[in-house]
């Protein structure tokens, strides 16, 4: 029989309340950092080092500067590292440096629905957080704007409030413009892998090629990546929502920041694709009056809206609004990073996720040369190298729609039959206004049909012009190995037949050696015309079946 449940009457509904307490979002990242990528020693500075890189990057784009950015590791005791990152970007005023790194949640990009590679405002600061944590020391950040003055501060966050504490501000002379930004980190280690920092910024540099990036590791080694295009990217463009992207919660939170005085306008004005047609049958179906102020809208009419824009055509989304990295560029870089020896790259063209999204997917796949991972006994094994808007993803590759989709791709097909031990490097590279990741440490993207099925496309296409170049080389290496066993024997049969006819060795043994290449390329011969046969005859085919239609 089940025990008769006892109730605890001493827990009063009085005395709970007491334990009632809130708390703010810095608090509650402290106890959380795992859900920023702050956890595990190697990940952790492997993190830092994204947090700070993609800002330089975000902020180099936006004002359209080809970037160059300087990283500097060093170690100053046990799993104690200072770490350093200077960019030439725009720069920050003192205005907004301290919520820039001294408080989460707050930056220029999570408002705007644009192609960047941060999104909600807390990388900078959760750095912050975690040097203070670890080290109870602030950050430093010198900031010039290239007129002559710069100024340095200290930055801590004060965790109760979510507030940015300046201290140390001075202003001094020099022309610098961009950031720099000087921290310290414990519980951090720095080891070459592949999920270092080293990694990390090797596949920067593979993804935005137009960056130059010096990076001096712990021990003092510098590692140059050079720009190998001068192309700066085109800026992303911020892309207003498309109706049928946003649920009814989203039109309540733009209703009540929008400029507009009247629902109409705001629908005119604040949405993707809004044209005169769309906002008559709109009208038509909600039952109540589009003049009124978009801040009175309720929830009951925030439906009526969503349901309208649901039964309502609309374009598709704009896609000029991305900067995806370009075929040329991929190329360029990839030969001058990865140097495979056959490399094959396909650019989709934009399409859209859950009606409201627009995204682009490239991919690119390096063969032989140096492509694919080597192990330490000097194995070659097959090498994912996924992106978000040009950020290497270097962990949770498991519960990423990238890793799903390259296992999805029967490689067999394109003449990779072990692909796992292949040396192949599979570049995927996905842009889009709003990155779908599974969480906030943005390392995994989510599992959309939309995104999968395209990736799956790309790799396809690309996969068929691989495998044509595998087979063309496996023929090609068949056809020496032939030759070299020929060859082999010539010495032997030419030095018996000598002996057998009196002609001099050194004679037969040239004609020998002209018998075998002239053998070898006649098969060649003949196997071209036997082609040419078989494409003629399936011409024939195929003109037979038009006639027949
Ligand atoms: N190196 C930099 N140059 C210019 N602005 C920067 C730089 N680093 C950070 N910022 C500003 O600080 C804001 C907060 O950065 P962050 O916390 O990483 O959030 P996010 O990148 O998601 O917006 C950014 O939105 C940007 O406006
Ligand atoms: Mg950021």
């Amino acid at each position: 029989m089940a025990k008769e449940q006892q109730i605890d009457i001493t827990t009063t509904a009085e005395a709970l309340a007491k334990e009632f307490k809130e708390h703010s979002v810095a608090e509650f990242f402290k106890k959380n950092r795992q859900m920023l990528g702050l956890y595990g020693k190697i990940r952790s500075l492997t993190t830092i080092i994204h947090e700070y890189v993609t800002n330089s990057l975000d902020a180099c784009e936006e004002a359209n500067i080809l970037p160059e950015i300087e990283i500097k590791i060093d170690e100053l005791g046990p799993e104690y590292y200072e770490v350093t990152v200077k960019d030439n970007g725009p720069g920050l005023t003192k205005e907004v440096v301290g919520k820039a790194f001294g408080q989460l949640l707050a930056g220029t990009k999570f408002h705007r629905l644009m192609q960047m590679r941060g999104q909600q405002g807390i990388g900078a600061a959760g750095c912050t957080m975690f040097s203070q944590m670890t080290t109870g020391k602030p950050v430093k950040v010198i900031s010039g704007t290239g007129n002559g003055k710069c100024f340095a501060v200290e930055i801590s966050i004060d965790a109760k409030t979510n507030q940015p504490k300046l201290s140390n501000y001075k202003e001094f002379k020099r022309n610098f413009r961009g950031v720099a930004v000087r921290a310290k980190f414990k519980e951090v280690l720095y080891k070459e892998s592949e999920q270092s920092p080293l990694e990390y910024i090797r596949r920067t540099a593979i993804a935005n090629p137009h960056v130059t990036i010096k990076f001096t590791d712990p021990s003092g080694k510098k590692h140059i990546f050079k720009r190998t295009s001068n192309k700066i990217p085109k800026k992303p463009k911020a892309v207003k929502p498309h109706p049928k992207g946003v649920t009814v919660d989203d039109v309540l939170s733009y209703a009540r920041s929008t400029k507009a005085q009247k629902v109409i306008s705001f629908l005119k004005n604040d949405f993707d694709r809004m044209g005169a047609k769309a906002l008559e049958e709109i009208s038509k179906k909600v039952n109540f009056d589009l003049n009124k102020d978009p801040r009175s809208l309720t929830w009951e009419e925030a439906e009526q809206i969503v349901k309208a824009f649901r039964e309502t055509d609309f374009l598709a989304p704009s896609t000029d609004t991305l900067s995806p990295i370009g075929e040329e560029q991929i190329k360029k870089s990839f030969q001058t990073i990865v140097k495979p020896e056959f490399l094959s790259v396909v650019s989709r063209k934009p399409k859209v996720y859950a009606g409201g999204f627009a995204f682009q997917v490239e991919v690119g796949i390096g063969v032989g040369g140096e492509a694919g991972r080597t192990l330490a006994n000097g194995e070659k094994k097959a090498e994912i190298m996924r992106f978000a808007n040009k950020v290497p993803l270097l962990f949770d590759a498991g519960s990423c729609a990238i890793t799903k989709a390259v296992q999805s791709v029967d490689w067999k097909r394109y003449g990779l039959k072990d692909f796992e031990n292949s040396p192949v490097t599979v570049f995927v590279s996905l842009v889009s206004v709003y990155v779908p990741y599974t969480g906030a440490g943005k390392q995994a993207v989510a599992d959309i049909d939309e995104i999968v099925e395209e990736i799956k496309l790309a790799l396809m296409d690309s996969g068929r012009r691989t495998s044509r170049y595998l087979a063309a080389l496996r023929k090609e290496r068949e056809k020496q190995m032939r030759r070299e066993a020929f060859m082999k024997y010539i010495p032997e049969v030419s030095s018996a037949l000598a002996k057998i006819t009196k002609v001099k060795e050194d004679k037969l043994k040239k004609k020998l050696e002209k018998l075998v290449l002239d053998k070898l390329k006649l098969e060649e011969l003949e196997e071209k015309i036997e082609k040419a046969r078989a494409e003629a005859r399936g011409k024939e085919v195929k003109s037979n079946a038009k006639e027949s239609n």
